[in-house]
């Protein structure tokens, strides 16, 4: 009976022959498709009691597409679809498989859990830098670099969640979040304290906060502005306080001589410019009269009516003083008076 089904058995298998496929190997274990800063990775585990020749090689599939060919005859228990020359959609929906192959022989496929790109992918930590200015520290930030797109593409509504504490007192951490800006001033702070940042990514599309970024410290000092630049003014000023001290007292002598001169003008200029003017032309100009005034006489004429359309000018009123003939004389007389 059992040498029976042990023919049979030995029959069946030597039909089937050396060409076995699919099934005969062990499956790859624990197969997972991760993404990190939106690149897009298969892993898996190799099968129990693999040989060490054994490669495997996987297929992706987006929710609209059949399988593709991924990674072929690797080794290595991972395969970054990213890093072919394919092209994935930030916001599409990915599936991967993969199965081991030994020459001839594969194992079945096996499907990884569904990811979609943009809500799974793990955000890493942003890139903090810090400036100190006086009482105030200064919090530069940088967003991960994303495999494909940038973070600000695929997520519009990015904020920072920036967390900072006195260095050592991180129980007693204060956060200000739904920050835009990648330039933000931490402003309400203790002088010369030491400070650490911390920061975070929120996303409205991603259901997890980034990786926070390694806590960095800073020093806050005394006053507002940075403390060199008062010390190189008071260091300037005191440099040229001290060269003009030293200049006044090398040049002292120099200094008083022009000042208040010692040497005195020769005796034969001082009586030049102490005797009295001689010259003709002084003279003249001193005992010229001033030119008399040339003048006219003006008449002023009031008016008692107004003038009457059509009547002649000399009818508007009677003359002041005297007639035509009158003002002539007085011409006359002054112009007699000017020829004196
Ligand atoms: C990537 O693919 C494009 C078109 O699919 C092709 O033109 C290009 O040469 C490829 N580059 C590499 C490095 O394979
Ligand atoms: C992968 O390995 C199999 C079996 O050794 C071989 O038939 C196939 O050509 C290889 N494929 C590539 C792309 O190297
Ligand atoms: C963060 O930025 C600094 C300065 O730009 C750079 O040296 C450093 O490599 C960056 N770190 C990361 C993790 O990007
Ligand atoms: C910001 O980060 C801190 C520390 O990680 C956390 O306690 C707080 O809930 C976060 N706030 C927001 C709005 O994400």
């Amino acid at each position: 009976m059992s040498a029976t089904i042990c023919a049979f058995l030995l029959t069946f298998s030597a039909l089937r022959g050396p060409t076995v496929v699919s099934g005969a190997l062990n499956r790859p274990t624990n197969v997972r498709l991760t993404s990190y800063n939106m690149n897009l990775v298969l892993r898996w585990d190799s099968p129990a009691g693999a040989a060490s020749s054994l490669v495997y090689t996987t297929g992706y599939t987006s929710s609209v597409t059949a399988y593709r060919v991924g990674c072929v005859n690797i080794s290595r228990l991972e395969c970054d679809f990213t890093r072919l020359n394919i092209s994935i959609s930030e916001y599409g929906k990915y599936t991967g498989r993969v199965r081991a192959q030994l020459g001839a022989e594969s194992s079945a496929w096996v499907e990884s859990n569904q990811i979609t790109l943009d809500k799974d992918t793990i955000i890493g930590s942003p890139n903090v830098s810090l400036f100190t200015n006086g009482a105030t520290i200064d919090v530069s930030i940088k967003d991960p670099v994303f495999k494909i797109s940038a973070l600000r593409n695929v997520y519009n509504y990015a904020t920072y969640n920036i967390t900072y504490w006195k260095d050592g007192q991180k129980e007693k951490a204060r956060s200000i979040s739904n920050i835009q800006q990648n330039r933000v001033v931490l402003n309400d702070l203790d002088l010369w304290t030491k400070y650490c940042v911390q920061v975070q990514i929120n996303t409205e599309r991603n259901p997890n906060p980034s990786k926070p970024s390694r806590a960095v410290c800073e020093s806050t000092t005394n006053e507002k502005g940075a403390p060199w630049v008062a010390a190189v003014v008071t260091f300037v000023i005191m440099a040229m306080a001290v060269a003009l001290v030293v200049v006044a007292v090398v040049y002292r002598k120099c200094i008083s001589h022009f000042l208040c001169p010692k040497d005195s003008l020769p005796q034969h200029f001082k009586e030049y410019l102490l005797a009295p003017p001689s010259s003709p032309m002084y003279l003249a100009m001193r005992n010229s009269h001033p030119p008399e005034e040339i003048y006219h006489q003006v008449s002023i004429i009031a008016h008692d009516r107004p003038v009457e359309e059509g009547s002649p000018l000399e009818a508007a009123g009677p003359p002041q003083w005297g007639s035509d003939s009158g003002k002539r004389d007085r011409l006359k007389s002054t112009e007699a008076m000017r020829k004196s």
